[in-house]
Formats: structure tokens, C-alpha cells, sequence
């Protein structure tokens, strides 16, 4: 499920590709503005996805991030913020 979301995201949710913007390594693309997320702890990732997702966290240009996981589950965080963690 995460593999799948993070790679293609979810087309009928209207869920932008995790990869589009943060690389399909979970590198990030630094001069774009979109940050690296693989090798952070995923208690760490869990926790920033769900301050975007309740809107704690707002430092995201045009709500880009919100927008991406105010659809999503807290089982598909979970299983997503596994995913990067793992990612290289
Ligand atoms: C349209 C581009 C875009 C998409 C798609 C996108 N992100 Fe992001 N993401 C961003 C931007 C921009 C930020 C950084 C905001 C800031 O701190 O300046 C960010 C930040 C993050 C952070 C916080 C990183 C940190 O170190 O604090 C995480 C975690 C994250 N994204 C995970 C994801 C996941 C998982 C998905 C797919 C469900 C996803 N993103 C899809 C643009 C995107």
C-alpha cells in the first residue's frame, strides 16, 4: 500500500505521487524546496505528516503537502512514513 502510494499515489482521492515532488529515493529535489525524506526516523515522518494533515504544521508553499494528506488514513501514514524510512 505505501509502495503504491508513494510511487503513484492515489488517483481516485486526487492524491499527488509522493515521488513527483520528493524523488523516487526519497532524495528530495533541494533547489525545488522539496526536502529529503529518506533516513528520517518514522516517528519523526508520522509526526510531520500528521501536522500537516490537522494544519499545525502550515510551512508547506501553496498548502502543497496539506493538500497531499488530508485524504489519506492514519494506517496509510503509518504505513508511508515506514516506507520512506527504508527508502535510499
Ligand atoms: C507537490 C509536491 C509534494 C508532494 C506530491 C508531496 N510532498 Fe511532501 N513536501 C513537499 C514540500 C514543499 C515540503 C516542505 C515544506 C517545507 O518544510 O518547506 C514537504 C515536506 C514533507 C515532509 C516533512 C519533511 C521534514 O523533514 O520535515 C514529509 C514527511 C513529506 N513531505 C512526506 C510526503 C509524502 C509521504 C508524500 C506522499 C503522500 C508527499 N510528501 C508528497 C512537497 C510535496
Amino acid at each position: 500500500m505505501a509502495e503504491s502510494i508513494y510511487r503513484a499515489g492515489v488517483k481516485d482521492l486526487s492524491v499527488a505521487a509522493c515521488s513527483a515532488c520528493h524523488s523516487p529515493t526519497g532524495d528530495g529535489n533541494a533547489p525545488a524546496g522539496f526536502p529529503s525524506l529518506s533516513g528520517q526516523h518514522a516517528e519523526y515522518t508520522l509526526q510531520q505528516l500528521k501536522d500537516f494533515r490537522a494544519g499545525v504544521r502550515q510551512n508547506d508553499t501553496s498548502a502543497m503537502m496539506r493538500s497531499v494528506v488530508e485524504r489519506l488514513t492514519d494506517k496509510e501514514l503509518e504505513a508511508l512514513s515506514s516506507y520512506v524510512s527504508g527508502l535510499n
